[in-house]
């Protein structure tokens, strides 16, 4: 039967997640790292990850089609975009973030209908206590998990944040739910004159002192950022002259949204800031596939969603701040530069 062309992009948008899930065993078996390390061909290959031989060739040569493997006559070696980012020892290594999407929002996904009608977010399915955060970071391994997941996205936008904002005029800042702190540490370590805490809950703690000896040991780093715990609901927030809320926003209702911005506005100096950044939907609702997927993503796991960067400057603009225009962090990241008057 012959499928028609007109029907293609269908074609592609259901079979998208072949290559979600031939990107997922590659990380799962290590081989992005094993050929950033080194190249090897198809019979080498085979035998060190114990690969099915009839199935060798068509899966390497998938990658190759991919662009996250590149082939030399019968010489496979990870491509510019795997070696990048697909690499544990690469410092934009996201595979915490892909395996987060593999084992938690993949199975999600797979009941949409579902949730669309019923409206349950796994937080209200899963959860006894109905604290789905005190319960992930209740067990270390998932904590860890998580916290893996989270540096992805901060490992990806630490370098246009720190490109972005007028840093040099400002000596501290705070990443409010900061998490494990890769986001401080790697703003710390663009502007060497720069203090950072990452403001987060308890049980990260721990976290937040392991990775700062793994990228802050034996350097002025270390002695630049500090962890702060606490609730930004409940808790006195840090002294300092910038505040970040990222990926925050997206978590919480309207409600609990104004509650934070005001927390902030009233913390904060005169002349402080406060930087905001979230997959913001564009005003008119219709051009950001992935940002409108997120926002149900949200609902799916949280019950909330993303917003409109309209909806946000509001949100601002009534705590008090003076918005700026909107920068775009990258194709699917806006930054809100919030100031507070002098
Ligand atoms: C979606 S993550 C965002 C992490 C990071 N800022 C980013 O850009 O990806 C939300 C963070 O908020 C933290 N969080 C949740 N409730 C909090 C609270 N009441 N006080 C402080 N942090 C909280 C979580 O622990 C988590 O690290």
């Amino acid at each position: 039967m012959s499928v028609p062309d007109s029907a293609l992009p269908i074609i592609r948008t259901a079979t998208g997640f072949f290559q979600a899930q031939a990107l997922f065993a590659g990380i799962e078996l290590g081989l992005f790292a094993r050929l950033s390390r080194e190249p090897a061909d198809a019979a080498q290959i085979q035998r060190e990850f114990g690969l099915h031989p009839a199935l060798t060739h068509d899966y390497l040569d998938a990658l190759v089609a991919m662009d996250l493997l590149a082939r030399d006559g019968s010489t496979y070696r990870a491509a510019p975009l795997a070696a990048a980012h697909l690499d544990p020892a690469a410092p934009e290594y996201i595979g915490g973030f892909l395996a987060f999407n593999q084992r938690r929002l993949y199975p999600a996904w797979g009941t949409l209908s579902a949730f669309l009608r019923s409206g349950e977010n796994l937080a209200q399915k899963f959860s006894d206590k109905g604290d789905f955060t005190a319960e992930l970071y209740a067990d270390p391994r998932r904590a860890r998990a998580f916290t893996e997941a989270m540096d992805g996205y901060a490992v990806l936008l630490a370098r246009p944040l720190a490109e972005k904002y007028r840093w040099d005029e400002v000596k501290s800042f705070a990443d409010l739910g900061g998490c494990r702190g890769m986001l401080t540490m790697r703003l710390a370590a663009a502007h060497p004159h720069l203090r950072g805490v990452t403001f987060d809950l308890p049980p990260l703690e721990p976290f937040f002192d392991e990775l700062a000896g793994e990228l802050g040991g034996g350097t002025d780093l270390r002695d630049r950022v500090a962890y702060q715990a606490g609730s930004f609901f409940t808790d006195p927030l840090p002294d300092t002259q910038v505040y970040i809320f990222g990926h925050v926003l997206h978590d919480w209702s309207d409600e609990r949204r104004r509650e934070l911005v005001g927390r902030a506005f009233d913390h904060l100096p005169p002349g402080g800031a406060l930087l905001v950044y979230d997959s913001m939907i564009d005003d008119e609702r219709r051009e950001g596939v992935f940002n409108l997927l997120m926002s149900l993503n949200m609902a799916m796991i949280s019950g909330s969603s993303e917003y409109t960067v309209a909806e946000g400057t509001g949100w601002l603009t009534e705590a008090g701040f003076t918005v700026e225009a909107p920068v775009a962090l990258n194709e699917i990241t806006t930054l809100l530069v919030a100031n507070k008057p002098l």
